[in-house]
């Protein structure tokens, strides 16, 4: 029976399937700032909002470590979509 799993779009911002992001853990390439090199996973508009965790969750699952040694990665601003009217106000927010 064919996996079907390997087809699910897990970042949506840059196309990229469960599939993927599969073959390039079994191929040792087990951090998401490797993948995220690689296949541009956390790269998009939403700066991996959408992604990173599914991704942490399947290497977590390919190399048998638990999800909480599974490091998150470098981020980069913004991690939140900001308005630009708030920007032009300045201060704090
Ligand atoms: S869903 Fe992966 S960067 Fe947006």
């Amino acid at each position: 029976m064919e996996d079907k799993s390997k087809d699910i779009i897990v970042c949506r911002c840059e196309e990229v399937t469960m599939g993927e992001v599969r073959e390039w853990i079994a191929k040792g390439y087990d951090t998401f700032d490797e993948l995220k090199r690689l296949l541009r996973v956390g790269m998009g508009p939403c700066q991996g909002r959408g992604c990173r965790e599914i991704i942490m969750r399947e290497i977590a699952r390919g190399t048998g470590r638990p999800m909480a040694s599974v490091d998150p990665g470098t981020f980069r601003p913004p991690v939140k979509p900001v308005k630009l009217g708030v920007l032009a106000k300045g201060g704090d927010n």
